[in-house]
């Protein structure tokens, strides 16, 4: 499933690390779980690892309970299109795994006809005494008249009946207006995940449960019918003139989220590319509302190309016969792998060629390259439980990036993807406060809330670590034999372990006696990642290593967390960042400091690098000599001594993260930083900017106008490396440079860099057309220099706009304005929008309001005051990314209180706030104790 905010990126790249709220459960028993887990760990880590699972046995009374195992579903669903409701009839097949007199289900918002409820055996029909229904957990048990004997397989049979609700989830009613008649047209689709499916029919709702499903459809010959296999016939309804009754093929076993049906009147469209995978012949189909027919989808056209990707990949093809895409006109994520029926959210997708922005088409490729790895991972091998949702997403995530760099070599999109979680995940994760990816989950409200970017995002970096450790055989032999092992069936994190210490033995990239799984649960079950610190022995050639958490902000109890750290070195001589396969590691439990003799060591000049292509996360500090000589690399060197890119943007990101925290000094930090003058490559430049913002926001006075020159001669080189921004009216760059290109303009335009912002209003007051790309940054700098004729002009162009992303660039460029009487007369009229589209551009502006540098005061206010109405219209994560930006530029304790005051007791805003107050607290403590040193250490390169 890909999950993800909807919000555009505005003038400044968005906050490293903040771009998603987290998830943190509230749980009493949790807490009380993690504190003795703490406890625990201070005392005895192997200890902690074998106890757990006892804890957790006691409580798992949010499970079902497991005597009866659904086989087989049978499930009928009529559904009437002109009252948006639907009935159906489900007959699961069970199987008594013990004898038991009672039956648990799942159940929710649905009407169950209980007369007609029935529980038979060949021999015998049983009856209902009584139901019962849990809440919380939405379990609807039937008492029975008699025992269900161990060993015998009996039918249970429900009729039941809802409305088609319009919560995008469950059997869902979405519609779409006709172009040309203006008519509202309804459909109806299934979002089944992750507990969807018992709003739809009564099911065993646990990803554990697979059974097969044969699947029939009722409806209105007006419409069609899909579901996840081909039709294999239709007849005529016994009793409704004009509808039919189509029966699907049936779904080989498959947990109850990955069901999926839809009830519509789209047309489809082929697709031009191959219609079928060489391999398993696998047919296509697109279904798009009929005004979308002819645009530009890309994406829905590398379908094909995916599937035969990852077959090759996993040595394993798709099983089924066909795959539909349906594109959806609402859906409460951005995209579903359901087998064989993937549905898109069809206002997150880029359709409009000249108006959409390349990190949007970027971000649907992505999204159909992660649903099609799903079709493996999670939908072939499936995790027990929701705990370990990080064993389908990170996986998905991370195949993803590398299918689009397969497909898209040119682009090379999936390693720029890559270093922008790392960037993420190091500046996130270094917060007390963060949980481990792999935690216990048990109401539906807090499975849903695992669904986040830090699960997906540090998921994927495990996956990646698992790949640069092992090495390439090892990796794909194990991920191979996983899959293959448990096909079709359910597995735990364990599982995946077990398959990479097999390969990778074989492969002999690991001792016998290693232990894989003890090594990467240090990695999964808790939260944080570890500083090393590596201090050289000049003389003998050893190296001492130690390793400690990294912590921002407040640290959590119990400090003696530890992490298995692989450790592959690299020398000034040698610089092999390919060789990813460690020569050593730190254990866990383990000394307190390790000294190694490397096989290879560096002479006294040469500096040693850890973790080449940052292969695993964690930081490095390193003793000053070692240091100066990496620095001197950077500076001197014209290919910065073979130093990867990824570690480039890694040491600038170490050595910002290090001086926060005082453990290096600013001076060191922005001699560092000067080697970017030289850099060639954007995901340095992108990290060392988006970190240096961030801490330019927190300041002012004499300190704020000296980061500007700062800014301003760090940034002139980059600028000047690329045509001048006139040019690009004429000339459209590179598919592959648009994203730097379009960063290094941004940047100078906003520090006005050298000619940037005249050739920008330039642009702008000749009206010419330009590249959607580049139209925000243009009329930024039009706005920020201009008065009320420009924002006419602009609000003019935003009104006219034809489509929701051109609506959406001039809206970020509204939030450019100096005045806030025009800003608010925008705010107020997109704000006071039903539509969506028209809602969120409200939140583009506001974002480069808030990134600005004039109306960031007024702006906090306006949200304020509008506080209750914003916090019903969005979800909970855009007002999370909503309220970091805000916070990220307070200065003054005063506004963080009246913010608390103003958003505490407004509910949507409470997880939120929390973050939001967490980050500000860290800022403020960067505040007092670094921001001295920092614009002092600043002044001496200006
Ligand atoms: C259902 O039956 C089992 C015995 O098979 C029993 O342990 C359990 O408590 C019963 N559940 C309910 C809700 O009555
Ligand atoms: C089915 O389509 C026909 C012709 O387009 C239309 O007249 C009729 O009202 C439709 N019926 C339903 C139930 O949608
Ligand atoms: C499911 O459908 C198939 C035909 O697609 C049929 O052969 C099979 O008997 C059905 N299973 C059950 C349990 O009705
Ligand atoms: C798909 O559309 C074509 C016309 O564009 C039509 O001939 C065909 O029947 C459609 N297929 C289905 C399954 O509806
Ligand atoms: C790790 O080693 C460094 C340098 O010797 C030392 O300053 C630091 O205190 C050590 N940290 C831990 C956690 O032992
Ligand atoms: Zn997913």
């Amino acid at each position: 499933m890909r999950y993800e905010s909807t919000s555009q990126p505005s003038s400044l790249p968005p906050l490293l690390g903040f771009r998603q709220n987290s998830s943190k459960s509230s749980s009493k028993f949790l807490s009380l779980l993690q504190k003795r887990m703490r406890l625990l760990s201070q005392l005895f880590w192997l200890l902690l690892l074998t106890i757990v699972p006892l804890i957790l046995a006691v409580y798992e009374d949010y499970r079902l309970p497991s005597a009866l195992e659904p086989q087989h579903y049978d499930l009928r669903i009529l559904t009437h299109m002109d009252e948006l409701r639907f009935e159906g009839l489900v007959r699961i097949h069970l199987l008594a795994r013990e004898s038991t007199r009672n039956i648990t289900l799942h159940v929710k918002d649905l009407k169950i006809d209980e007369e007609r409820t029935t529980v038979s055996s060949f021999q015998e029909e049983n009856c209902v005494t009584s139901i019962e229904t849990h809440d919380l957990y939405e379990f609807y048990t039937l008492h029975l008249c008699r025992e269900l004997d161990k060993g015998k397989v009996y039918q249970l049979e429900m009729h039941f009946g809802a409305s088609l609700n319009k919560s995008d989830s469950g059997y869902y009613n979405s519609s779409y207006t006709d172009a040309k008649t203006k008519q509202v047209l309804n459909l109806a689709v299934t979002q089944f995940s992750p507990t969807f499916a018992r709003q739809a029919f009564p099911c065993f709702d646990e990803p554990s449960w697979k059974a097969t499903f044969n699947v029939t459809l009722g409806y209105h010959t007006n419409y069609t019918g899909l579901s996840n296999m081909p039709i294999v016939g239709c007849q005529e309804h016994e009793t409704l003139d004009h509808y039919i009754w189509c029966q699907h093929e049936t779904l080989l076993r498959t947990s109850t989220y990955l069901v999926a049906y839809a009830v519509h009147d789209l047309p489809n469209r082929t697709t031009t590319a191959d219609k079928q995978t060489p391999h398993n012949k696998v047919t296509f189909r697109n279904w798009i509302q009929p005004d979308l027919l002819d645009k530009e989808m890309q994406f829905l056209e590398m379908a094909p190309k995916l599937i035969t990707f990852f077959e090759e990949l996993f040595q394993l093809n798709f099983p089924l016969a066909k795959i539909d895409q349906f594109v959806v006109p609402t859906h409460r994520f951005t995209a579903m792998e359901n087998w064989g029926l993937v549905t898109y959210n069809q206002f997150n997708l880029a359709i409009n060629p000249n108006d959409d922005l390349q990190v949007k088409k970027d971000s649907n490729t992505f999204t159909a390259g992660h649903e099609y790895a799903h079709q493996w991972f999670g939908n072939m091998v499936t995790m027990k439980w929701w705990n370990d949702l990080w064993l389908k997403e990170g996986p998905s995530t991370y195949f993803s990036y590398l299918a689009m760099d397969a497909l898209q070599p040119k682009l090379k999109k999936g390693e720029a993807m890559i270093a922008e979680d790392l960037g993420n995940f190091f500046a996130k994760d270094s917060f007390g406060s963060m949980t481990a990816i792999s935690k216990e989950v048990r109401d539906p409200g807090q499975i849903l809330a695992q669904f986040s970017d830090y699960v997906y995002q540090k998921g994927s970096l495990m996956i990646r670590m698992l790949h640069k450790v092992l090495g390439e055989d090892a990796f794909l032999q194990g991920i191979r034999s996983f899959l293959k092992q448990h096909a079709l069936g359910n597995v735990v994190q364990a599982d995946l372990w077990e398959s990479m210490q097999k390969a990778a033995q074989q492969e002999k990239v690991i001792s016998a006696d290693f232990n894989l799984s003890r090594a990467m649960d240090t990695w999964t079950l808790q939260g944080g990642y570890p500083l090393v610190t590596l201090i050289r022995d000049y003389k003998t050639g050893t190296v001492a290593l130690n390793q400690t958490r990294f912590y921002r902000g407040k640290e959590t109890e119990g400090n003696s967390t530890c992490w298995w750290i692989p450790l592959s070195f690299v020398r000034q001589g040698l610089p092999d960042f390919e060789k990813t396969i460690p020569q050593a590691s730190l254990e866990c439990p383990g000394k307190t400091q390790e000294v190694l003799t490397l096989p290879d060591p560096p002479s006294a000049q040469e500096w040693l690098l850890v973790n080449p292509q940052v292969s695993s996360i964690f930081r490095v500090n390193y003793d000053e000599h070692n240091w100066r000589l990496i620095k001197q690399s950077l500076k001197g060197d014209a290919k910065f001594g073979g130093i990867h890119k990824l570690n480039r943007a890694q040491l600038i990101d170490d050595m910002m993260a290090l001086a926060s925290v005082r453990i290096q000094s600013y001076e060191w930090a922005f001699d560092v930083l000067e080697y970017l003058r030289k850099e060639t490559e954007d995901l340095p430049w992108k990290r060392a900017l988006a970190l240096l913002n961030e801490l330019g926001a927190l300041l002012s006075g004499q300190d704020k106008n000296d980061f500007k020159v700062y800014m301003q001669q760090l940034i002139s080189p980059l600028y000047k490396r690329f045509s001048k921004l006139e040019i690009i009216s004429k000339t459209k760059p590179a598919t592959n440079e648009i994203s730097f290109q379009r960063f290094a303009y941004t940047q100078a335009c906003h520090y006005h860099v050298d000619d940037c912002v005249e050739q920008a209003k330039a642009l702008a007051i000749s009206r010419q057309e330009l590249p959607s790309d580049f139209r925000e940054l243009v009329y930024c700098s039009f706005l920020r220099e201009g008065g009320e004729v420009e924002f006419q002009l602009v609000l003019g162009l935003f009104k006219n706009a034809t489509n929701d992303a051109q609506q959406l660039i001039w809206a970020s460029a509204l939030g450019c304005s100096r005045d806030f009487n025009h800003l608010k007369e925008f705010l107020d009229l997109t704000l006071g929008s039903k539509e969506k589209a028209v809602k969120n551009c409200f939140l583009a502006a506001v974002k480069t309001a808030l990134s600005g540098d004039y109306l960031t005061s007024q702006t906090t206010n306006h949200i304020l005051s509008h506080a209750k109405v914003i916090g019903e219209k969005f979800k909970k994560k855009e007002l999370t990314s909503l309220l970091l930006r805000l916070v990220g530029q307070v200065k003054e304790s005063k506004v963080l209180e009246e913010l608390n005051d103003q958003l505490k007791d407004i509910k949507p805003f409470k997880k939120p706030l929390k973050e939001a107050l967490d980050l500000a607290s860290i800022n403020q403590q960067w505040q007092e104790d670094c921001a001295g040193d920092f614009s002092r250490a600043l002044r001496k390169h200006i």
